[in-house]
């Protein structure tokens, strides 16, 4: 099934759920920047909220605002019963320190996932096994390379594999071109996030049964957005952008509040 339809059979499910839901499931999500990128990101999950059924409120912050005002309204946020996931979007202005305000947090609120007692698991990594778990795709004594170490993507989604028992390698800027090939070469799944237009090309080797997985959204000369490989490798599955990862991430993000709001109603 192609993402788009993917996304969309699991946006009515969740409608479903939310509809028979005793409380409506509501995302908080602040926002210190003012970053075209993250703008276009908040439109998106508000959209898919709406969409859903779900509340999902925008507490837009200034870019001047300091590190203990933006504290104090996570704080807020924290004590309301009424809010069950709470974002801070990324990034965050240069005068605030990003790993205090996750720290700040409330775990069973982290529907991002990432404050290391968060219960959630972090949204891309999330979406993009959910996706290949309904492709088919069988996780277990696979080699799965993954291009990249960030916080959000490379390593959580390094973790998540492991968990599904593929045998995982971590490729990242250090690593010889040499070695990378060789990787590349044996790899049955490729998550590649490293933030650079049509990096995976045709001079690399693929196996023909390999799933590549695009998490890159660079902006191209073209004004258009390309993802870190190319269109079109002799491969099994390659994702797309647009209209790949990103519609994941954000359905995970849907399905990690759900679960907030549903862990609510237990506690
Ligand atoms: N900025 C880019 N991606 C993300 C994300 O997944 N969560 C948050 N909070 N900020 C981001």
């Amino acid at each position: 099934m192609d993402i788009k339809s993917f996304v969309a059979k699991r946006k009515s499910e969740l409608s479903v759920l939310a509809k028979s839901a005793p409380l409506t499931p509501t995302l908080m999500i602040i926002q210190a920047n003012d970053d075209p990128a993250s703008n276009s990101y908040v439109r998106g999950k508000i959209k898919d909220g709406e969409e859903i059924g779900f509340k999902v409120l925008l507490n837009k912050l200034p870019t001047t605002v300091l590190q203990d005002e933006l504290l104090k309204e996570v704080e807020k946020a924290n004590l309301n019963p009424d809010i069950h996931g709470l974002i801070v979007q990324l990034p965050l202005p240069k005068q605030i320190d990003e790993k205090v305000v996750k720290l700040a947090i409330a775990p069973a609120k982290d529907v991002d996932g990432f404050h290391p007692l968060s219960p959630f698991t972090p949204c891309t990594p999330k979406g993009i096994v959910s996706y290949l778990e309904g492709e088919g795709f069988l996780f277990k004594g696979k080699n799965a390379v993954v291009l990249g170490r960030s916080d959000i993507v490379g390593k959580p989604m390094a973790k998540l594999l492991l968990s599904k028992d593929c045998n995982v390698t971590v490729l990242h800027s250090k690593t010889s071109m040499e070695d990378k090939r060789a990787y590349i070469k044996m790899a049955d799944l490729i998550v590649v996030a490293i933030g650079r237009l049509g990096y995976l090309d045709h001079s690399f080797e693929y196996k023909p049964s390999a799933a590549i997985v695009d998490v890159g959204i660079n902006r191209g000369e073209d004004g258009k957005l390309h993802g870190d490989a190319v269109a079109g490798l002799p491969v099994a599955l390659q994702t797309p952008v647009p209209g790949g990862v990103g519609l994941l991430t954000r359905l995970a993000l849907m399905d990690n509040l759900m679960e907030a709001a549903n862990n609510e109603l237990r506690d």
